[in-house]
């Protein structure tokens, strides 16, 4: 068989990867097993539905041949729940955190029922409700405020609980790096609601579920009524995403899944979460998480130090945004993306809170240490990238 042009930019890929300085917040390098797992010979098999076992409610595959898949797609259930430590229902079968993001929407919710989320410019995800996304044309979405120095508004959260009574409250962020508190979410539900309203609370936890898993960020299990999240960002594992729920939504949820969003599960995907999965429940996972939120802080200490602003000031988790609107107001965070790429130095563009310029401009950038305290960074060397990237910036100056 001739061999395939794909395999030589695959090869071009590769290089890029070790040679650059990765410092986006949601990417990461998997093991050798997680990527056995994905280019295994699960990739032939059609498996729509459930394990037969289920507690769902779903009755089995409709596929003959899934004894295997089945036993895989139990396994990966079973060590899901037990690296968050949990009796939560859990659904693997989602394609992506943005397929399990708007299935677990309509297991639970009606087209036109509100959503209270936090905005794409202040920290959000586009399936938090953005109008150019599914989820903003399917439902009404209400935000919730950032206070003036960029922490998450609870008293606002609470009073749009009160007065806007969404269906569905959604904690969860894609660049906001302070602890997210879900029990004072709860507290704000529970005192909101009665006998004729009760929200669902869902907790989107795609960023920092690594550090949930190693004990360096509140849980939100027992206290979201659902939870998703990526299995690719920080808990350093293939590509896809995962619903959990209390027990009593399960059905629920599955049907949200299949068939409503989606069709056949990708059990290579399944298989690659499941070793995601066995790796996170590992001391030296724990201790790579440690070593990410140290980086972190470290890194973002250097930054404040070289007079950068920080959004909030600081960090509590792997990641943090930098606002140069007013420490270099001619620079937007698209030019200084391009340039360091130039330099083999990966960031990505970010909006900041009260952003005045578009997503694709932007007055910021979001840096992460997940993948190259993978590659085994340690502060010494997120200290050095720091002022790295600071001489770059100077000479845009
Ligand atoms: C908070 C959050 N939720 C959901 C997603 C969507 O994940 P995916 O890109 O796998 O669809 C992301 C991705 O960045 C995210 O940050």
């Amino acid at each position: 068989m001739p061999m395939s042009r794909v395999f030589d930019i695959i090869e071009k890929e590769q290089n890029r990867q070790d040679k650059t300085i990765e410092l986006i917040a949601s990417e990461n390098f998997v093991s050798e097993n997680v990527r056995r797992a994905l280019a295994s010979c699960l990739t032939n098999k059609y498996s729509e539905g459930y394990p037969t076992h289920r507690y769902s409610g779903h009755k089995g595959r409709y596929y003959g041949g899934c004894q295997y898949v089945d036993e895989l797609e139990e396994y990966c259930c079973d060590m899901w729940r037990k690296v968050f430590d949990t009796d939560y229902h859990v659904n693997v079968q989602a394609h992506s955190g943005s397929s399990a993001n708007l299935a677990a929407y309509m297991a639970v919710l009606q087209p036109g029922d509100t959503i209270l989320s936090m905005r794409l410019s202040d920290g959000g995800h586009l399936t938090h409700g953005s109008p150019v996304n599914i989820v903003g044309k399917l439902f009404h979405v209400v935000n919730y405020d950032l206070t003036a120095d960029g922490y998450i508004d609870y008293a606002d959260i609470e009073k749009k609980i009160r007065d806007r009574k969404p269906a569905l409250v959604l904690a969860g962020a894609s660049a906001y790096s302070r602890i997210i508190d879900f029990a004072a979410i709860r507290a704000s539900i529970e005192k909101n609601s009665d006998e004729t309203y009760r929200p669902y609370f869902m907790a989107d936890m795609a960023h920092i579920a690594g550090l949930v898993a190693g004990h360096e960020h509140p849980s939100p299990f027992g206290i979201a009524d659902i939870v998703t999240t990526t299995t690719h960002k920080t808990l350093r594992g293939a590509r896809g995403g995962l619903i959990f729920c209390r027990k009593e939504l399960a059905g629920k949820i599955d049907s949200g899944i299949f068939p409503c969003c989606q069709g056949g599960a990708l059990q290579h995907a399944v298989a690659g979460k499941a070793v995601t999965a066995e790796e996170a429940c590992t001391p030296e996972y724990r201790e790579y998480i440690r070593q990410v939120v140290r980086n972190s802080k470290a890194m973002c200490s250097e930054f404040v130090r070289l007079g950068y602003h920080i959004v909030t000031g600081g960090t509590d988790n792997h990641l943090f945004v930098i606002d140069l609107s007013e420490t270099h107001p001619h620079l937007t965070g698209k030019r200084v993306q391009d340039t360091l790429d130039q330099h083999d130095i990966t960031v990505n563009k970010n909006c900041v809170p009260f952003e005045k310029r578009s997503p694709v401009e932007t007055s910021g950038i979001r840096i992460g240490t997940a993948a190259m305290t993978t590659k085994g960074y340690k502060e010494a060397d997120f200290v050095a990238v720091a002022q790295r990237i600071d001489a770059i910036i100077r000479t845009m100056e």
